[in-house]
């Protein structure tokens, strides 16, 4: 049997404006997507034993085959082949947390395992990068290679299509985070296409907009370099608005980053392609971890209580 994982995910900013060549932060956590693979049965068999958002599986079931017929492509697999994957870990199947990303890693590398191949790092992202156009149609990179090399990363799509720009950062401590689901699926490829469309269609509003995104994605690298994290957490609050006003927040989101807030969050955003999934709270140290946890808790939304910036991976 082959087995591989793959890291989840928070962006920390710049998600959306990265798929246009706006820089991003991103950090891995410390939850992963497990995947086990073993040749035979009939065809592609999938066995999903996630902890998932409602309607979560279902939802992603075609573009999930869609990706592993592109990762077998990527691979120069026979597509005729026949393989049983079960898919597991502690990263929860909530939208926003790179879980699609996750699990194209995990499985790539379980398959490659389970084939007898050598395959690099390099190549386990390329494949995750062509598995990701199912899910997100036109994206930008920064979850393949997050769910791949695990880490906090400084990330710049190459718009010209050569290497991306992936820069390693380290923090001088790991800092608690909450994340808070919506509960809602959201269609990243839906939310990525009318965010392309919006800002075609309407480039005095859009430009500008975009333009605040590149200086906040530097501005906020900057202040995690400093551990600056009331500085952050300003900063996140920023992004949010930036993702209010391109369309991509939703009234739950919201919500909840308003929640996280008055519980005394550093600050809060939503995290990943929005339209629902997930939102990022920043509150060092484990006491306000636990307030913030408990307040999202009581309204009865699923919380996972998790770390940036952890240096194990
Ligand atoms: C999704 O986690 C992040 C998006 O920016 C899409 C992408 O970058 O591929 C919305």
């Amino acid at each position: 049997m082959g087995k591989g994982s793959g890291y989840g995910k928070v962006i920390l900013f710049g998600e959306h404006f990265v798929v246009h060549g706006v820089p991003g932060l991103v950090s891995a956590i410390d939850s992963t997507t497990d995947a086990e693979v073993q040749k035979g049965g009939k065809g592609i068999q999938i066995k999903d034993e996630r902890k998932t958002a409602k309607g979560y599986s279902e939802e992603k079931r075609l573009q999930q085959l869609e990706s592993i017929e592109r990762m077998l492509k990527t691979m120069g697999i026979d597509p005729k082949i026949s393989l049983s994957i079960r898919i597991g870990g502690t990263l929860p199947g909530f939208s926003g947390l790179g879980a699609s990303a996750a699990s194209s890693v995990a499985i790539a590398r379980a398959i490659a395992q389970e084939l007898g191949m050598q395959i690099s790092d390099e190549k386990i992202n390329q494949i995750a990068y062509e598995a990701e156009k199912a899910y997100a149609g036109n994206p930008s990179g920064i979850d393949n290679t997050a769910a791949t090399y695990g880490g906090l990363m400084w990330f710049k799509k190459n718009m010209a299509g050569g290497p991306d720009k992936v820069e390693r950062l380290h923090m001088r401590r790991p800092i608690e985070i909450i994340i808070g689901s919506t509960g809602k699926v959201a269609n990243t490829k839906a939310m990525v296409e009318g965010v392309a469309e919006r800002k075609k269609k309407n480039p005095e509003k859009y430009d500008p907009i975009f333009k605040q995104a590149e200086n906040l994605s530097h501005a906020g690298r900057k202040a995690l370099e400093n551990y600056d994290l009331k500085k952050v957490g300003e900063l996140m609050n920023e992004n949010h608005r930036l993702l209010q006003e391109i369309g991509v927040s939703s009234k739950e989101l919201d919500m909840l980053v308003d929640l996280a807030r008055k519980q005394g969050a550093f600050g809060a955003k939503l995290t990943g392609g929005g339209g629902g999934g997930c939102m990022v709270a920043l509150t060092p140290g484990k006491d306000l971890q636990g307030k913030v946890l408990s307040a999202i808790k009581y309204l009865g939304f699923e919380v996972l209580s998790t770390k940036i910036g952890v240096e194990k991976y």
